[in-house]
């Protein structure tokens, strides 16, 4: 008779049949499998609504596995630039996956696919970018820009130019680094973290953090300030770089204040501070360009970028470097040999084929385009309709990232008290009305990236959604004389 493998637990005697058993999807998941940024005990224990299987998309649009279909008003995470189920790109993995699915980067081997996705970044980003270094993620993409701005100094003769600046409320990944960078309280949180040569410097949040009476451009002309005083207290000798999302991401979708680059540049340009400029989520359109020095004056000599690159259908990031980092690279090949720096996936055949079909599709359909003019409008009709409305104290956002802010009272920006949750509760009554938007870790903030394929009509269909979303939200809070 066949019997079923088994593995006896050590411990405590508890017998696991090895091979497929009789669970639900939804109990699997839970016995199982770890979600990032998701409430670990409630989740297995089935306290929480989860597990969420989407099980396909097509457009702008995902289906759960029962049928429930949602507006993705957030690209997944900021990633499906060109919408779910384009067959242009599965071609292209299969296509690739077929004729050779793996082969690996080091001691100079290469493939097609990697090789030409490098040329076309370099020729597609700000001038003075010259070469790409390929990894999996957009965290070990800035662990790697990191890595080589200290090789960098390292060559120049100058070791003890090592601290990096970045910024409270940035987001820069989950790796120990890109998480130490990161300044957000929860990631650092049971955590130990941050640790390196790492400093955070202030969030450019004019409506957050404005004094009274201070214009925009004189916040902006703070922050500058701000960061000077701290590189000048630190001795610009021991300070290598500044990282930053151009414009902020998970912090709550924060577009810089007026003047903000111009002044940051000038503090990092007098100092000789590198820039690495974190385009993971802004980069390939969803800032109504290619890059975001595109539209921002800002002159990185790194760039990270990672989810629009293949709109996430396999994990691919890069590291583009500029000139003058790259010449140290060079430099250091007389002193240090090979460059030991390598992943088992760099230069992936599969995602760069990937990537190629996606830049096509971003190209040949002007997705950068219709983010900057949809994203206009979209961005238009959440001010419509949201800017006076009494529980948003601010609509922001740029081309294809928005946010709203909740608070308490309006006038006085007082925020709601935190036990409400009512960012995730707004975002759960958008849930309810078939639509995906965040709610962002920074805040009572509901954020919104939506794929750059979004129409005026899709766009005015995730307001009304969310309009009707913050009704009840609103309508709830009344009821409970919370406002
Ligand atoms: C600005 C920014 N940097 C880095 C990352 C980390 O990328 P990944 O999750 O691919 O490691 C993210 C992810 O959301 C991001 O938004």
């Amino acid at each position: 008779m066949f019997e079923l493998p088994i593995r006896r637990d050590d411990g405590d005697g508890t017998v696991k049949p090895k091979a497929a058993h009789n669970l639900s999807l939804e109990e699997m998941d839970r016995q199982s499998l770890i979600h990032p940024f998701t409430n670990l005990k409630d989740h297995a224990s089935g306290a929480a609504a989860g597990p969420s299987i989407i099980e396909s998309g097509h457009g702008m649009r995902v289906r759960d596995r029962h049928g429930a279909e949602f507006i993705d008003a957030f690209a997944g995470l900021y990633c499906v630039h060109i919408g779910y189920g384009r067959t242009e790109v599965a071609d292209a993995i299969h296509e690739q996956a077929t004729k050779l699915a793996y082969f690996h980067a080091n001691a100079g081997h290469s493939n097609e696919p990697a090789i030409r996705l490098a040329d076309r970044l370099v020729r597609m980003a700000p001038a003075n970018m010259s070469k790409v270094f390929f990894g999996m993620s957009g965290s070990d993409a800035n662990d790697t820009n990191i890595k080589l701005v200290w090789y960098y100094n390292h060559v120049l003769g100058r070791p003890e130019k090592r601290k990096i600046i970045a910024r409270h409320m940035g987001y820069h990944g989950g790796t120990v680094l890109a998480s130490s960078l990161s300044g957000i309280p929860s990631i650092h949180q049971g955590f130990g973290l941050p640790l390196g040569p790492i400093l955070h410097t202030a969030t450019p949040h004019y409506y957050r953090h404005a004094q009274a009476g201070e214009s925009e451009r004189e916040f902006a002309r703070r922050c500058a300030n701000e960061l000077d005083a701290l590189i000048e207290a630190e001795g610009p000798d021991t300070v290598a770089a500044f990282i930053a999302e151009p414009v902020m991401g998970t912090g709550g979708i924060i577009p810089p204040p007026e003047g903000y680059w111009e002044d940051v540049q000038g503090v990092l340009d007098r100092h000789d501070i590198l820039l690495i400029s974190d385009e993971i989520v802004c980069a390939f359109g969803r800032l109504g360009a290619d890059f975001a020095a595109d539209v921002l004056p800002l002159k990185p000599d790194l760039i990270t970028v990672a989810k629009g690159l293949t709109s996430g259908a396999v994990p691919l990031s890069a590291s583009i470097i500029g000139e003058e980092v790259w010449k140290a690279l060079e430099r250091g090949a007389e002193r240090f040999g090979p460059f030991a720096h390598t992943f088992t996936y760099s230069a992936h055949p599969v995602a760069a084929a990937a990537a190629l079909a996606n830049l096509d599709i971003i190209e040949g359909e002007g997705l950068a385009v219709n983010a900057r003019d949809t994203g206009a409008y979209f961005q238009e009709r959440l001010g419509a309709v949201f800017a006076d409305h009494p529980m948003v104290g601010e609509v922001r956002g740029m081309a294809m990232l928005a946010a709203l802010e909740f608070v308490a009272d309006k006038t006085r920006k007082t925020p709601f008290d935190v036990d409400l949750g009512v960012g995730q509760r707004v975002s759960a009554a958008c849930r309810d009305e078939g639509l995906i938007a965040r709610a962002m870790p920074g805040g009572d903030i509901l954020g919104f990236a939506p794929p750059l394929i979004m129409t005026t009509a899709d766009a005015d269909e995730v307001v009304e959604r969310t309009r009707r979303a913050v009704e009840r939200v609103a309508a709830d809070l009344r009821r409970d004389n919370q406002i």
